[in-house]
């Protein structure tokens, strides 16, 4: 339990990375924390794009946002992923949405990013989570097809550097008891 707090507090968005090769087997477990993440009724909707061609890396990189913080970490990092969603699976039930919320690609997706970014830190690598950019540019070149989106790209590799903690909020001023 304290080593899990310690991966939890511990991890941190790494923007800067080493000139050095993440192994297949990294990867691997990397993508083995996505396939164990909890789903909407285990729709798994999820898809993970592995890139290390410099050029698709670059064409990635000029669809960030001017002044993304994470733009060297795009091309930098040996090892960059696309994580895409399925549309109209998490939270429908025979091609219905079940809930007000829609589509729930968004949380599924986000839960198994969190999921490869805690493991990656365990296995002493590094990644940060990037999520402004244009995504139908992001789609295009990494041919996504109909009835799919880019949600995020991560960045993977040895941490160059680390930076301190952004301050987080006291648990007190999110938590409710009983009533809002
Ligand atoms: C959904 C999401 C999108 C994010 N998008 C970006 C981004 O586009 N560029 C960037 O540099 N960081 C991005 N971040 C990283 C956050 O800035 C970072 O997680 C936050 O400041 C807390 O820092 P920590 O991860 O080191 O604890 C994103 C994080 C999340 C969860």
């Amino acid at each position: 339990m304290a080593e899990l707090m310690q991966v939890i507090k511990g991890r941190r968005s790494i923007r800067k990375y080493e000139d050095r090769e993440v192994t297949p087997e990294q990867l691997t477990t990397v993508l083995e924390a996505v396939q164990w993440s909890p789903s909407w009724a285990n729709t798994q909707c999820w898809e993970v794009i592995v890139i290390r061609e410099a050029a698709t890396k670059q064409a990635l990189q000029e669809t960030l946002a001017k002044g993304n913080p994470a733009t060297k970490a795009v091309l930098d990092a040996p090892v960059l992923l696309a994580m895409c969603g399925k549309l109209k699976s998490s939270g429908y039930y025979k091609d219905q949405v079940t809930t007000k919320f829609g589509d729930w690609f968004l949380f599924d997706l986000g839960i198994a990013t969190q999921s490869l970014c805690l493991t990656a830190h365990e296995l002493g690598l590094g990644t940060v989570v990037v999520g402004l950019f244009d995504h139908d540019k992001a789609r295009t070149i990494l041919k996504v097809p109909d009835g799919y989106e880019v949600v995020a790209l991560l960045p993977l590799g040895y941490p160059a550097k680390e930076s301190s903690p952004p301050k987080r909020r006291e648990i007190g001023e999110s938590t409710h008891q009983e009533h809002f």
